[in-house]
């Protein structure tokens, strides 16, 4: 049996959350590796909706251990905040089914306050951030001065980090023209914050060696997308973590081997929230219909997203980057009713074509998309449990991905819905 990682191939927002959740009836362990609240995971459960942020999205499933790994940065009050909105419909949440591992970096307000504050004034240099800290998080804990949950439980240590913490931040707050933090209030802030997280707090590592050696299941989800990675994706354009499938071992703290098999999430188009490049970006009424029907708007912050055709030069990147044995491909549905639907197989550089996005700013700025056109289909394909119900058209699209981006369907997701999924190899019994 293999544990099953679960990452995104493009810019986010290919539908994890829903995947990981039917996945997640499988597993015994479901663990966040990466990224904070910048996520946002739309589930529907029994046609209630529900929108996870921090969470792993097992803790909807009773009998599961959910795990927020010390690959993630935490916003101590937004995981009580979760909580409680989660508990509050029905959904028991304990030191039995959540652990936190101690760790974790935390985000602060001072984060909060950087990330906005550097955006406002970034002029047309801006990322477009989800304003929730993630970026300066992960500055502190590269520069070894942040905070993290186990320092939550002793007073001298916790004022300790605060004081190195702010040494740095009121100094940069001054230079941007705000008003230092006074250590006090921010200490009493977490003073008060902390018993909300210590309860789930423990070395997750252990727990996680623990039930690995004695064979559970562990399923690895994944934030953000592989094009929104630190090192791999459309730097500056990014998130600040590794998103690829390989921070799942040092982002829970277990060894490369204990991944199986490397599931990548691939929406039938592309989408991406925030700025930069998008080569396959659509202004017209095709992406006006990407748009509309498939409801493309951010979890999180609730803006728009871009919609574009699907790239397949970046998901055939994605599944080299992450050793991607299988993709489930999501959102099939919101290409129905469309005459033509296109696949971008390339891109034209300079009069000639190459089948890589390049590295450098100013050559991914004069890409232009080459695009294939296929056949569309009038059809629904929503709530499709079966390939053979299917039109012909969707199957040849399908299969032109998968030639595309070398890589096999291991999973079909038909509708948001926790049951509309057509599995052709299931990912925890593929060795
Ligand atoms: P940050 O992660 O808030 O620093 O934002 C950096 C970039 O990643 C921005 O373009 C965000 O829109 C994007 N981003 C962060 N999290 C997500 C996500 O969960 N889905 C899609 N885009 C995201």
């Amino acid at each position: 049996m293999a544990n099953v990682a679960v990452i995104g191939t493009q810019w986010g927002d290919e539908g994890k959350g829903k995947i990981v959740d039917w996945l997640s009836a499988q597993a015994d362990i479901i663990v966040r590796f990466q990224g904070g609240h910048n996520a946002g995971h739309t589930l529907v459960v029994d046609g209630q909706v529900f929108k996870l942020s921090l969470l792993p999205s097992g803790i909807l499933r009773t009998g599961k251990l959910a795990v927020i790994g010390n690959g993630v940065v935490l916003d101590p009050w937004a995981l009580a905040e979760e909580i409680d909105a989660v508990s509050d419909r029905g959904v028991k949440i304990s030191p039995e089914n959540l652990l936190v591992a101690e760790n974790t970096p935390l985000i602060l307000s001072v984060h909060r306050d950087l990330d906005r504050i550097r955006e406002a004034n970034a002029g047309d240099a801006r990322i477009g951030t989800t304003g929730r800290g993630i970026g300066p998080a992960y500055e502190d804990k590269v520069g070894r001065r942040a905070v993290r949950v186990a320092d939550l439980a002793d007073t001298i240590t916790l004022e300790s980090r605060l004081r190195r913490l702010l040494a740095h931040h009121n100094p940069l707050r001054q230079g941007l023209g705000a008003d230092p933090v006074d250590p006090d209030s921010l200490m009493a802030a977490l003073r008060d914050v902390a018993p909300r997280v210590l309860p789930f707090a423990g070395p997750a590592w252990k727990v996680l060696g623990k039930r690995f050696r004695a064979g559970d299941r562990i399923l690895f989800e994944g934030a953000q997308g592989s094009h929104l990675d630190i090192d791999y994706g459309t730097y500056p354009y990014v998130t600040s973590s590794n998103t690829l499938a390989g921070a799942a071992a040092t982002g829970a703290g277990l060894g490369p081997a204990a991944v199986g098999f490397v599931l990548g999430i691939v929406k039938t188009y592309t989408t991406r929230v925030g700025e930069g490049p998008f080569p396959s970006e659509l202004h017209d009424g095709s992406g006006h219909h990407l748009a509309t029907v498939g409801r493309e708007r951010g979890t999180v912050t609730g803006r728009n997203r871009r919609c574009g055709w699907f790239d397949a030069v970046l998901v055939r990147q994605s599944c080299v980057t992450s050793g991607v044995n299988g993709i489930a491909l999501t959102k099939l549905d919101v290409l129905d009713g469309m005459k033509e639907v296109k696949i971008c197989v390339g891109y034209e550089l300079d009069g000639e074509f190459i089948d890589d996005l390049p590295v450098a700013s100013n050559r991914q700025a004069r890409v232009n998309p080459v695009l294939e056109t296929l056949e569309g289909w009038t059809e629904s394909t929503a709530g499709a449990r079966r390939w053979a119900d299917l039109p012909a058209p969707a199957i040849k699209y399908i299969r032109r991905i998968e030639e595309l981006i070398d890589c096999p369907v291991a999973l079909l997701s038909t509708s948001p819905e926790r049951e509309d999924v057509i599995c052709v190899t299931n990912p925890f019994s593929s060795r």
